[in-house]
């Protein structure tokens, strides 16, 4: 398998390099990021995304900001920090891991006296940060494989392999898993409209790991439901809140489908990806460009006129999810905010 990095620090630039997630498969390109401006385009252009990736992109994004303040006097580099942290927290409303990665990193500099030092701990946190989401990304990895029969098919919605994460992956984690077990597993990946992090993601990794992958549109799914086709559903999440899971928009179309035919709908997430403190009317799903849906290429696929919209994630409800695999442990129903909190606590 292909332990490959999203992202990391590169100290002899001193910049975040990144692989740019929008243009593969075609082109496999690193880019160096050297400011704040660039690394919030970046992550709005979804060159880096996926909610870890994005944990992983706002802390070392602090460790950026310290890094590139000319500020001498200490009061005025952590304003210039904090207003570095609020351009890079604004660029994507939905998933929580970019804020937190972006606190944790803060958190620890805040106390520091010094400016060297403020650099030298915001890059060390960040380096740990991407650390502690390889290793998440594993044990939830086995936590998963172990929900999985020996042969099956599995389907997945959008990417949430390495390329949403530092590395390895949550749902497709699992997959990889299951597959370094000796479980032969086949994926079908769904598109994932409008920009298609199923298609050009998902099976763009599988197949550099030589697992099977099979690309569908987003309106098969419920076909090959149907059909007897899907052994599971493992999906990513990008917040839970205390009663749903937020992930790519389709998302609850698969739980509801899942349901129906009597097939388990799984979440893999890290712990970081729990927001117990709010409901699911307390978060914003961001909306994104109408380009994005109505020009593919040069073309465009929609009148001027037409009214669009381009929502980027959806809400399933807790009782449509089978168990929620987290790096401690797998999070069986009846999922409340009780059992999340009392699950996290005795962890
Ligand atoms: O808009 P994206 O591509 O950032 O959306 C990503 C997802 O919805 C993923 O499923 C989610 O972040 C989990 S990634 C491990």
């Amino acid at each position: 398998m292909n332990e490959t990095a999203t992202l990391w620090w590169d100290t002899g630039t001193e910049s975040i390099c990144y692989i740019d997630q929008t243009l593969l498969p075609e082109n496999y390109t690193i880019v160096e990021c050297r400011s704040i401006g660039q690394l919030a385009t970046a992550i709005k252009r979804l060159e880096i995304r996926g909610a870890p990736a994005l944990g992983v992109a706002g802390a070392y994004g602090i460790a950026l900001a310290a890094r590139v303040c000319q500020k001498n006097d200490l009061h005025a580099f952590f304003a210039d920090v904090h207003k570095d942290a609020e351009i890079l927290r604004a660029t994507r409303p939905t998933a929580i891991n970019l804020g937190w990665g972006i606190d944790r990193v803060l958190s620890k500099i805040l106390p520091v006296q010094d400016i060297p030092s403020a650099r030298r701990i915001a890059l060390a946190e960040a380096e740990a940060v991407t650390r502690e989401d390889t290793a998440c990304c594993h044990t939830i990895g086995e936590h998963g494989a172990v929900l999985l029969p020996n042969s099956c098919t599995v389907l997945t919605h959008c990417n949430a392999g390495s390329l949403a994460c530092s590395s390895w992956g949550t749902a497709l984690g699992v997959i990889r898993s299951a597959v370094n077990g000796g479980k032969q597993v086949n994926v079908i990946a769904c598109e994932t409209r409008p920009l298609l992090q199923g298609s050009r993601l998902t099976a763009w990794e599988l197949i550099r790991d030589g697992i099977d992958v099979t690309v569908i549109t987003d309106s098969s799914a419920a076909h090959l439901m149907r059909t007897g086709t899907i052994d599971a559903v493992i999906v990513g999440a990008d917040r839970i809140t205390r009663d749903a899971v937020f992930n790519k928009i389709g998302t609850y179309m698969h739980a509801v489908c899942a349901r129906y035919h009597d097939i388990p709908f799984y979440v893999a997430a890290p712990l970081s990806t729990f927001d117990t403190q709010k409901s699911e009317r307390d978060v914003i799903i961001e909306e994104r460009d109408r380009e994005e849906v109505t020009t593919m290429g040069c073309r465009v696929y929609v009148p001027d006129a037409a009214v669009v919209k381009n929502y980027a994630f959806d809400a399933t409800p807790m009782n449509l999810v089978t168990a929620i695999i987290t790096e401690q442990g797998v999070l069986h129903p009846p999922i409340s905010i009780d059992s999340i909190l009392s699950f996290k606590s005795t962890k």
